[in-house]
């Protein structure tokens, strides 16, 4: 039987990122039934009234899975942010996003293979932001001890099942003391009462920042707030080769969205030349993950053909241009097709 998967294409790139995406996924042998919902600018020019519609939240609450491409969130405006009030509304509250260094993609480093877990609900991105006076402006940055303990034990616990060593847990707690303080109290307990196999340090985000760029082989699992987490992801994709080859996932208890960290790249929208390989790779661990959620290896058979085909298609420079290739955002989904 068919897997019900919502397909949110999203704007700028997204659409055309998706299609092929999609049309990777299903040439694997995938079987899954999409469904296509609206969400962002896109949302709003199909007739909704909300950049997040309603009906686009139930879909996914009752499929408890989607596929999504980046969405435009207007600057400086009354609208929030579609990513952030999605995450919080099905809460999701784990981002999960893999690092790699991969072979035929220039990069600065050989061997960067690390993950960021970052905590996805909370932190600067709470959205309780009030202008207090006339050019006096506050932001509330929230942790609570649930939050930090539930993302700080999913971290560990991911560790732990993939054969990860060592958990890194970012933070600015020597200033931020009762935030980030909070958090990085509820890490070493959640590490000092269950997972004492697993190797831990706190290191300040901005010695962090410095150390990532000067050798990111000595990271491995990266615990970290929202913004942190956010800002950790684009820095950690400049060092593997950009946000084309970088994938993630929006993990809760009941659902998963899976996406990209890039964002909609409006300066190449329309012209069919954006890197799907991000959202493939999402779809990769979509894939992965279907195939534990429901117990049918099937799906883990499809992820690893798609892994293979990027993988070599990369290796013998079949890549679109940010990669220093030739081929346009569909033809890049029909060489890893062909390479199946
Ligand atoms: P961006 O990631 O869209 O673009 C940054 C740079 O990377 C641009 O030069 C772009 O052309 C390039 N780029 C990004 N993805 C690419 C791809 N797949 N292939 C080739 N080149 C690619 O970041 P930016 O410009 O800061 O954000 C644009 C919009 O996207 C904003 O409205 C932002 O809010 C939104 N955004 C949405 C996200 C999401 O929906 N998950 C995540 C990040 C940003």
């Amino acid at each position: 039987m068919s897997t019900n998967v919502v397909l949110i294409p999203g704007d700028g790139i997204g659409p055309e990122v998706a299609v092929a995406a999609q049309r990777v996924i299903d040439a694997s042998g995938a079987d899954i039934r999409w469904t296509v919902r609206h969400a962002g600018e896109a949302a709003l020019a199909a007739g909704e009234k909300q950049l997040l519609p309603q009906s686009t939240l139930d879909l996914i609450s009752e499929y408890g899975i989607a596929l999504k491409g980046p969405c435009t969130t207007p600057i400086g405006t009354g609208f929030r942010s579609v990513n952030v009030l999605l995450r919080k509304s099905l809460d999701l509250y784990a981002a999960v996003r893999p690092i790699r260094t991969m072979a035929g993609v220039k990069s600065r480093y050989d061997n960067v293979d690390l993950v960021i877990v970052r905590e996805n609900t909370e932190g600067l991105y709470a959205g309780i932001e009030n202008e207090i006076a006339k050019g006096v402006c506050t932001s509330i940055k929230v942790a609570t001890d649930s939050a930090s303990r539930r993302i700080a034990d999913y971290a560990f616990r991911y560790c732990r099942e993939r054969g990860r060593k060592k958990l890194s847990v970012f933070h600015k707690a020597n200033i931020m003391k009762l935030t980030d303080g909070l958090f990085i109290r509820c890490a070493r307990e959640v590490h000092d009462a269950s997972y004492q196999d697993i190797e831990y340090e706190e290191v300040i985000i901005d010695a962090a920042c410095m150390k990532m760029v000067q050798d990111p082989t000595r990271f491995d699992v990266i615990l970290a707030e929202n913004l942190y987490g956010d800002i950790m992801s684009d820095l950690c994709a400049g060092l593997v080769g950009g946000l084309g080859v970088t994938p993630g996932s929006n993990i809760g208890e009941k659902g998963a969205v899976f996406e990209a960290v890039h964002g909609s790249a409006p300066d190449i929208a329309g012209k069919g030349i954006a890197n799907p390989l991000a959202l493939i790779m999402s779809g990769v661990m979509m894939l992965n993950w279907l195939s534990t959620q429901r117990g049918d290896p099937r799906f883990r058979e499809c992820a690893t053909r798609i892994r293979n085909a990027y993988d070599r298609a990369l290796a013998e420079s079949a890549t679109t241009r940010d990669l220093g290739g030739t081929l346009g955002t569909l033809e890049f989904a029909e060489a890893l097709i062909k390479r199946f």
